[in-house]
């Protein structure tokens, strides 16, 4: 909930035998001959006389991946424990750093200060895995659990300036902070996260970030058309909201519309989903949540950019006042859509907010939203899947790769657009057939998005919640995926248009 303090440490003999750490981590990997220590342990291998990876090689440690091994230092330093974490085979890119430097987050739980030297290897990645790494969510427990680490003294790498540091620690630390507001919002339960709720917080958000706000409530939403929004909203007592949240940066060049699904929870409506696993569409407003942090992230970051979140929130209930499998809706701007399946309602939410979007005419059009099962069915829990036009999908699952959140481009067949015929509508919520379900999704989307808008959409039904054992530095619950693909979009596009 909260984040560990940082900062920026020299890694220096000299630096380490004066640190008030109670814990300094360094990185191990696993070298041809076992274990090896990786860059930034020099200093406490001499304190160790040279021969911490011996000691480590005689506990057992081999240096794989995520393996975590503590030491006492026994007085050699003025910390009281070393904790080594594993980074894999020797070739060490980002996100090895990233996911060990989370295994020593959730091992430094109960500490209160800390110093990583994972950070001489790869500050960006070490800041943001030992902060996401060392995440909790406990506002639900009578007894709260072990608190996280503290402060994170961060050692500088060898190369590059104090400066440079200081702005890459700056960055990292603000990223890692939008993935754990994203995750707070994706962990609090659906009874308190609601439209209306959840709009005050972003309100509150949005003030302390400097962000222009507002909201359209449901009468606004009725007056203005958003059919779509107001037919999924229609079913639960809790009415409908559509955020808008702007950030016009210093020499602002590019303008890059956000939009985000915010299901505060899905049931299905109408056509209701089974029991088994209901609970985890509490997660289905992870692409609101992700859109909202990321507007206040280009804040903080000061980009050089206009963005603009829009934000449809919604409850999708069965009751006597839902919408029905047969109605037809008029979504914002006019078009007609036949609902087939009210459990098909984040695109009819989406459409709503994408038209809005598009009246303003945005450089680049991101979308994201936990939108189909078919996105598990096609690649599993850890993969977002990209659609939409060609040239900005595949750059943006390129930045996806480098961030680690691994989203990967995905077609939309043309012969998969039939499907959606309607003979009542214009356009279908729902395909006939059951293959390719998120392709079809995409292209119910394509049909809302104005000629000419660069659009991307990232499809995270699986990878914003988890629901198994942690790893690397993603623990149970909201992941806070696609926050730093859009980081880095944005990013990107503040440096190159
Ligand atoms: N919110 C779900 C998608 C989802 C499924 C998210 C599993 C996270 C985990 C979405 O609203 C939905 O219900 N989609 C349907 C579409 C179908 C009716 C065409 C689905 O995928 O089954
Ligand atoms: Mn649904
Ligand atoms: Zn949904």
């Amino acid at each position: 909930m909260s984040v560990p303090k940082l900062s920026l440490s020299e890694n220096t003999e000299a630096a380490l035998a004066k640190t008030r750490a109670e814990v300094v981590v360094v990185g191990t990997v696993r070298g041809a001959d076992g274990l090896e220590l990786a860059a930034g342990a020099e200093a406490v291998d001499a304190a160790f006389d040279g021969e911490l990876a011996d000691v480590l090689t005689t506990m057992g440690a081999t240096g794989k991946a995520e393996e975590t091994v503590k030491l006492p230092t026994l007085g050699r330093l003025p910390a009281g424990v070393v904790l080594a974490v594993g980074l894999g085979s020797p070739e060490v890119g980002p996100e090895d750093v990233r996911r060990a430097a989370g295994a020593s987050g959730r091992a430094l739980a109960g500490t209160a200060r800390a110093l990583t030297t994972l950070s001489a290897v790869d500050l960006q990645a070490a800041v943001e895995g030992t902060v996401l790494g060392s995440y909790t969510f406990d506002r639900y427990k009578s007894e709260p659990g072990t608190a996280p680490v503290g402060t994170l003294d961060v050692a500088a790498p060898e190369e590059g300036t104090t400066r440079a540091h200081r702005a890459t620690l700056k960055a990292a630390g603000t990223i890692a902070e939008a993935v754990t507001v994203a995750r707070d919002l994706v962990n609090t339960p659906p009874n308190d996260l609601y439209p209306g709720s959840f709009a005050d917080r972003a309100r509150e958000l949005a003030e302390d970030a400097g962000v222009d706000f507002e909201v359209l409530d449901e009468k606004a939403l009725a007056r203005k058309g958003f059919g779509g929004i107001l037919g999924v909203g229609g079913g639960s007592s809790r009415p409908p909201r559509l955020l808008r949240l702007r950030y016009r940066g210093p020499k602002a060049r590019k303008k890059v519309a956000l939009v985000g699904k915010g299901i505060t929870f899905d049931t299905g409506g109408i056509s209701i989903k089974p029991a088994a696993g209901m609970d985890e569409m509490t997660s289905d407003m992870a692409g609101a949540a992700a859109v909202l942090a990321s507007v206040l992230l280009a804040a903080k970051l000061k980009y050089p950019l206009e963005v603009v979140a829009h934000i449809p929130l919604a409850e999708n209930m069965p009751s006597a006042t839902a919408y029905r499998p047969g109605d037809v809706l008029t979504m914002y701007g006019g078009r007609t859509v036949e609902v087939l399946n009210t459990d098909a309602e984040g695109r009819l939410v989406l459409a709503d907010a994408i038209v809005r979007a598009c009246e303003e005419d945005p450089d680049y059009l991101v979308e994201t939203s936990t939108l189909t099962g078919a996105q598990k069915v096609a690649l599993g829990n850890r993969t977002p899947g990209i659609m939409g036009e060609e040239e900005f999908r595949d750059r943006v699952a390129d930045l996806a790769q480098a961030t680690g959140e691994n989203g990967w481009p995905m077609p939309l067949p043309e012969e998969l657009r039939s499907d959606l015929d309607s003979k009542l509508a214009d356009i279908a919520n729902v395909s006939g057939q059951r293959w390719g379900g998120m392709l079809a999704a995409g292209h119910f989307l394509r049909e809302f998005v104005a000629e000419g808008v660069p659009w991307t959409h990232i499809d995270v039904a699986g990878p914003a919640y988890h629901t198994g054992s942690p790893w690397g530095y993603t623990g149970k619950g909201g992941t806070g995926v696609p926050v730093r693909t859009i980081a880095a979009v944005l990013a990107d596009v503040a440096d190159h248009g």
